[in-house]
């Protein structure tokens, strides 16, 4: 067993999103001090340039270790894109897990179905979602649609809001709604529109988001590599932000039913 066990598991996103996330690694690891910290300050991510994306991130995580965090999660797709590489590279002892749209399996869900993956700009174009891409596209019918101005949305807690209605309804109007199988949430903030999403696409599209899986996955490496704390410690949340006007909004997204 190494020392490090107490040490919290450090979960980052450009803002409230990763909530998300940490909700299910929570549901998981109810025995685990987590230290959340959301950039709101400098979201959203997806529309900056990759090397901006890429230095924030690197700050954040750099933010967390110095904290004596034991391992990271990367609850952002946008970031992982811009960054999970470099941050494995610099610090190899440290388990940093990072989230990818979950293309594989919507695309798998069904004989070629047809699939839309919903994510920032960024992580739409940027290497991890093309190889992703590369794999799966010929196993359904894929249609990307990036949603810059959603994460914003979310942010601003517009969830509910004829605001939020509008731009979802005008998203898709190009889309033909009843052919559309699989919906993939390819951005940690937008599990907290599904209520939305789905009055907008009705009972049809199945959703798929990858926050369940990394929660499983960081579970079971922790417990491969004995970073757990002990089963019968405390666990705890604390949350941070780089606006400290978005600590409600965290509090409050955390207690959002996904
Ligand atoms: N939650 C981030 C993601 O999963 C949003 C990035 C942004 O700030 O644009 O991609």
């Amino acid at each position: 067993m190494t020392n490090h066990n107490t040490a919290p598991i450090g979960v980052f996103d450009s803002g409230a999103g990763g909530i998300s996330v940490l909700k299910r690694l929570w549901a998981l690891m109810p025995n685990e001090q987590f230290l959340y910290f959301g950039d709101s300050a400098n979201a959203p991510y997806g529309t900056r340039p990759l090397e901006e994306i890429r230095a924030l991130t690197v700050k954040a995580v750099e933010h967390l270790l110095d904290e004596g965090c034991k391992a990271i999660v990367l609850a952002c797709n946008t970031a992982t894109s811009a960054a999970a590489k470099e941050l494995r590279e610099t610090y190899p002892d440290v388990p940093i897990f990072g989230l990818e749209p979950a293309l594989k399996p919507a695309a798998l869900s069904g004989v070629h179905p047809t699939v839309v993956v919903m994510a920032t700009p960024l992580t739409l174009r940027e290497e991890k979602f093309r190889a992703l891409t590369e794999r799966f596209e010929d196993l359904c019918e894929l249609i990307k649609l990036p949603a810059p101005e959603l994460v914003e949305l979310v942010e601003q807690n517009k969830m509910g809001t004829p605001e939020l209605r509008t731009y979802l309804e005008d998203l898709f109007a190009p889309l033909d709604r009843d052919k559309i199988d699989c919906l993939v949430l390819g951005c940690t903030h937008f599990p907290f529109v599904k209520r939305e999403l789905r009055a907008i696409l009705g009972d049809r599209p199945v959703f798929f988001d990858g926050a369940v899986g990394i929660a499983k996955y960081a579970k079971l490496v922790l417990d491969l590599r004995e970073m757990r704390a002990p089963l019968e410690a405390e666990g705890e949340i604390r949350f941070e932000s780089s606006d400290p006007e978005k600590l409600p909004l965290l509090r409050q997204l955390f207690s959002f039913e996904l």
